[in-house]
């Protein structure tokens, strides 16, 4: 299959190589010319396991190659992967820029069907919005399809994880488009969630949110352990071996960091300013849940509020619900 992926940071260049690598023709395109240039030469702009050989390997055998024209890109492929960054504006809404500007251009480039994919992190209805911007920027109407596919690759592991994901989620418009990504994904034979755009979207921001409370949680059950004198390593594992509960993430610590748990639960609470489709309803939901404190906690004098955990200093004062006994701080993905 030919494919374009847009973005060579972590998932674009790692997911890139590892379509390559499973047999398509794949270009990544960047708009940095120097990580082009880079890339070119043989030089990675990251260190991730395996990735340097991984992408030599294609890269001699003609199967990828990299370029920052973006039109060059677009008309090779049927298949677009947008991989560019979705960082947090100052209000905690997520910046989508970078995803309209490639949108746009896609649009103008559009030569033939073409089914686009997000794999980007991005709040609900951004897939309308990008349907939306390709057609305003058409010169001519040409049918396209735009699916979502989230990325749940953790940096330091970004090769395994891309040939051996936990799910693939994959939101497309009907079963047909939805196929030209099983496909694509078949030769990993990982199981595969084939659901609507929204829910694709709502999947992955709702991940995120669960795996940072799961974090927020314990570290407010830490606070009432040491109020009781209690051992928080004995009940996080006494929690844990509950199957129901599990043990991941579910280590009392500094809270969470990483490039995306903080942004991406602070984009699920908040409203995105003129958007199509996201209601604010939905963003008060988000945040109602982001804050309410568990019953189990009510006992405590502290609120169980996530966003707050994971930035606060590890100082373990009155008014912070960090706990005094500070362990590694937790990945993101
Ligand atoms: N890094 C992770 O661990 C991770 C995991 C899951 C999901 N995500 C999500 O995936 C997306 C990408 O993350 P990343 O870490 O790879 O980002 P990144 O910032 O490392 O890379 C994005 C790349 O896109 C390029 N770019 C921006 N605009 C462009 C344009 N118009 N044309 C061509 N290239 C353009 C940038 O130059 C940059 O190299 C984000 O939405 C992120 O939240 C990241």
């Amino acid at each position: 299959m030919n494919i374009c992926v847009v973005g060579t940071g972590y998932v674009g260049l790692v997911t890139g190589a590892v379509f390559a690598d499973l047999g398509n023709d794949v270009v990544c395109v960047d708009k940095d010319r120097a990580k082009i240039a880079a890339l070119e030469a043989g030089r990675m702009p990251i260190y991730e396991p395996g990735l340097e050989e991984m992408v030599a390997r294609n890269a001699g055998d003609s199967r990828l190659s990299f370029t920052s024209d973006l039109g060059v890109g677009i008309r090779h492929a049927d298949v677009i992967f947008i991989a560019v960054g979705t960082p947090p504006k100052d209000s905690g809404e997520t910046d989508l820029s970078q995803v309209e500007a490639v949108a746009a251009e896609i649009g103008r480039a559009m030569d033939r069907y073409k089914v686009v994919v997000n794999k980007s992190t991005v709040p609900v209805g951004t897939g309308e919005l990008v349907r939306e911007v390709i057609t305003r920027h058409q010169p001519r109407a040409i049918e396209f399809d735009v699916v979502s596919n989230p990325e749940f690759l953790r940096e330091g592991s970004a090769i395994e994880d891309t040939l051996r994901p936990d799910r693939i989620v994959i939101g497309a418009p009907t079963q047909q488009v939805a196929m030209t990504l099983v496909e694509l994904y078949a030769p990993l034979e990982r199981p595969m969630i084939i659901t609507d755009l929204p829910s694709a979207e709502v999947i992955k921001y709702a991940s995120n949110a669960f795996l940072a409370a799961k974090i927020s949680f314990i570290n407010a059950i830490s606070n009432i352990c040491e109020a009781a004198g209690a051992d928080v390593s004995q009940v996080m594992k006494g929690m844990g071996l509950d199957p129901r509960i599990g043990g991941a993430f579910l280590q009392a610590g500094l809270g969470y960091g990483g490039s995306c748990f903080p942004k991406d639960v602070d984009s699920s609470s908040t409203p995105r300013g003129g958007s199509a489709t996201t209601s604010s309803s939905c963003a008060r939901w988000w945040r109602s849940t982001a804050s309410a404190p568990p019953t189990s906690c009510r006992a405590s004098p502290r609120p169980w509020v996530p966003s707050t955990t994971r930035r606060s200093p590890c100082s373990g004062s009155p008014s912070s619900p960090t706990p005094t006994t500070c362990a590694r701080p937790r990945a993101s993905r």
